[in-house]
């Protein structure tokens, strides 16, 4: 049976992070939706041209795109054995979606990892985070520096700094959160994969929180 792995939670809490070490760990692809639409921004794409203004504004993107980039990414051969999904479902529609999907294949969703923080943390790591503009390794200027400044340990690509990790744009994809995305956790609540893990403190401590969660073995 594959295994999909759901991250759901605010902006900035660390889906990102966590996800991709998750991923890794039990050697699954990562599944963003959010570098997947940047990506489809720097290539300049029909699905990214669309996209780029949504995103920046710190809105969500329609969820009949995000769905229907999400079926084709589980199309590809790599997504056979299950994916781990990074900042998807953001909505109940996708939601939806995403089980209709996994059903179709006599799969269920394996789990759903929760992570909440503050919102004065959420702050203070979105504002200080970094993205590599070539391997999307995710940095921050005071949790997780670089060796050099601005340059990529892992490919030596470039530092940047997300558009919508403007404070403005911050607070406004943290009400977008409450108001389209907060109503997921009575969504997948009383689900047994559902699992709320605490995002406070060093990303190894939170992450050995996941992989006790999943139960996956190191
Ligand atoms: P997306 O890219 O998904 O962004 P997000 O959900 O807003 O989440 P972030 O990437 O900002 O944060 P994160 O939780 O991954 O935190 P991270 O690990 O980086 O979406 C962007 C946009 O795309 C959306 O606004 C929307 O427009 C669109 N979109 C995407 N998916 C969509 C969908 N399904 N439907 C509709 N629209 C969609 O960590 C943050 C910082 O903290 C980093 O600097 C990191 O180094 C640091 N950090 C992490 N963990 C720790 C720790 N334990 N201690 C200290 N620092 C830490």
């Amino acid at each position: 049976m594959a295994k999909h792995l759901i991250f759901l939670g605010a902006p900035g809490v660390g889906k990102g992070t966590q996800a991709q070490r998750l991923a890794q760990l039990m050697d699954l692809p990562h599944v963003s939706t959010g570098d997947m639409l940047r990506a489809s921004v720097q290539s300049g794409r029909e699905i990214g041209l669309r996209a780029a203004a949504v995103m920046e504004s710190g809105a969500l993107v329609g969820d009949e795109i995000i769905i229907g980039i999400v079926a084709e990414r589980l199309l590809l051969p790599d997504a056979a054995a299950g994916v781990v999904f990074d900042g998807f479902p953001r909505t109940i529609h996708q939601a939806n979606a995403l089980d209709n999907l996994v059903s179709a294949h006599g799969d269920q969703i394996t789990a759903v990892l929760h992570i909440n923080l503050s919102d004065e943390e959420i702050v203070e790591r979105l504002s200080g985070r970094r993205v590599c503009s070539k391997c999307g390794a995710i940095y921050h200027i005071r949790y997780h520096a670089p060796a050099v400044n601005g340059v990529c340990d892992i490919c030596g690509g470039v530092l940047l700094q997300r558009e919508d990790d403007q404070p403005a744009v911050i607070r406004k994809r943290l009400a977008v959160y409450q108001a389209e995305t907060a109503p997921l956790i009575a969504y997948y609540h009383d689900r047994p994969a559902y699992h709320l893990v605490s995002g406070e403190g060093e990303a190894d401590e939170v992450f050995s929180r996941i992989v006790e969660a999943v139960g996956v073995v190191r």
